[in-house]
């Protein structure tokens, strides 16, 4: 049993190829871009990568170009020179620095601004670049891979993401897929966290007997593993069974393409029942519609700029992102 076997639950398909191909590419500094939903694991895939070659005992960094506004991401990466800018009172290394002799994962690389996509594109020709006010070159060797949970294809379409940049980092490409197209990754993933749970004393009395079962197969799972992850871990810890099932079949799964129709009923997504809903969920249900038609007309008169539509509608960024991946938003709707 290696790194990947222990870091990367699954018995599916895809995940034994990803697995293999992990191993292959483990010491080779191709550059790597993984691809998937919210919470397929992409994370976890960069970091057995990284555990899997000889920088392993070096520096893992990762930055989310999502979360950090673009001349700060600029100064992340690359670091600054004293005097830099006002307020530079000191050198600081950038990140592409710190992981120097390591790995660096570029996330939600989707989301990095187009100047900062430029510059990248010729960082990553020999990484060999100057901090922010700096002359001086600095060269790093580091294994650089990128993450991203959109259709890169469609945002170069669009002119959001530079093809050539695309190109660049896209030696190795590991699509992971969602849960849903993988059932056969549930039962060992729902053993593995319930034993990491059971070691970290949730103490719990819980039988995942063959009705939860049959359920949690059926589910499509719109978050992933991460949803799967916190759903055992609330069971153990609550065992509020009957609620969360209610909780999940509440959860808007329409949107999700390519879904069964039983599972789709079993999610609840088709309203078969004569009997009326809770309340709750009417509610629940009446906020999301609310909110998703504000949102959408506010990011359709930004042309989808989403930090102007955060600042227009006076949440933060995370927040707005939060709020379109839970309202499934999609700017071709
Ligand atoms: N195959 C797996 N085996 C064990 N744990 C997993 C697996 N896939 C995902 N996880 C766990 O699920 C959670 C989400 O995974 P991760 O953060 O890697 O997803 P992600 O694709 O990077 O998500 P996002 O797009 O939201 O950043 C983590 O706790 C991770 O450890
Ligand atoms: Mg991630």
């Amino acid at each position: 049993m290696d790194v990947c076997d222990r870091l990367i639950i699954g018995e599916s398909l895809p995940i034994k190829k990803t697995k293999e191909l992990i191993r292959q590419v483990a010491n080779s500094d191709l550059n790597v871009i993984i691809c998937g939903e919210s919470g397929v694991g992409k994370e976890l895939v960069a970091q057995a990568l990284h555990l899997s070659s000889i920088r392993r005992d070096r520096p893992f960094i990762k930055v989310n170009c999502a979360a950090i506004p673009g001349e700060l991401l600029e100064s992340e990466l690359f670091g600054y020179e004293k005097g830099a800018f006002t307020g530079a009172d000191r050198m600081k290394k950038g990140k592409f620095e710190v992981a120097h002799q390591g790995t660096m994962l570029l996330d939600e690389i989707g989301d990095m601004p187009m100047f900062l996509q430029s510059k990248m594109l010729q960082v990553l020709q020999d990484l060999q670049f100057s901090r922010l006010g700096g002359k001086r070159d600095v060269k790093v060797d580091c294994w650089v891979m990128a993450a991203t949970n959109q259709e890169l294809e469609q945002s170069i379409r669009e002119g959001r993401f530079r093809e050539d940049l695309y190109y660049r980092l896209n030696i190795i490409r590991i699509f992971i897929p969602p849960l849903r197209e993988r059932t056969d990754d549930i039962r060992p993933l729902i053993n593995h966290f319930r034993s990491e749970f059971a070691e970290n004393s949730y103490e719990t009395r819980f039988e995942f007997d063959g009705d939860v079962m049959q359920f949690l197969h059926k589910y499509p799972w719109p978050g992933n593993v991460r949803e799967l992850k916190n759903v055992v871990g609330r069971l153990m810890l609550l065992g509020d069974w009957e609620t969360l099932k209610e909780e999940l079949q509440g959860r808007d799964t329409s949107k999700i393409s390519g879904l069964p129709k039983e599972a789709a009923a079993e999610a609840g997504e088709v309203e078969e029942k004569k009997t009326f809903p809770p309340l709750k969920e009417v509610k629940k249900k009446a906020v999301q519609a609310a909110e998703a038609k504000l949102i959408s007309a506010v990011l359709k008169e930004t042309g989808w700029n989403r930090k102007k539509a955060a600042k227009i509608l006076q949440i933060s960024y995370k927040a707005l992102l939060y709020k379109i991946k839970e309202l499934d938003l999609d700017k071709n709707k």
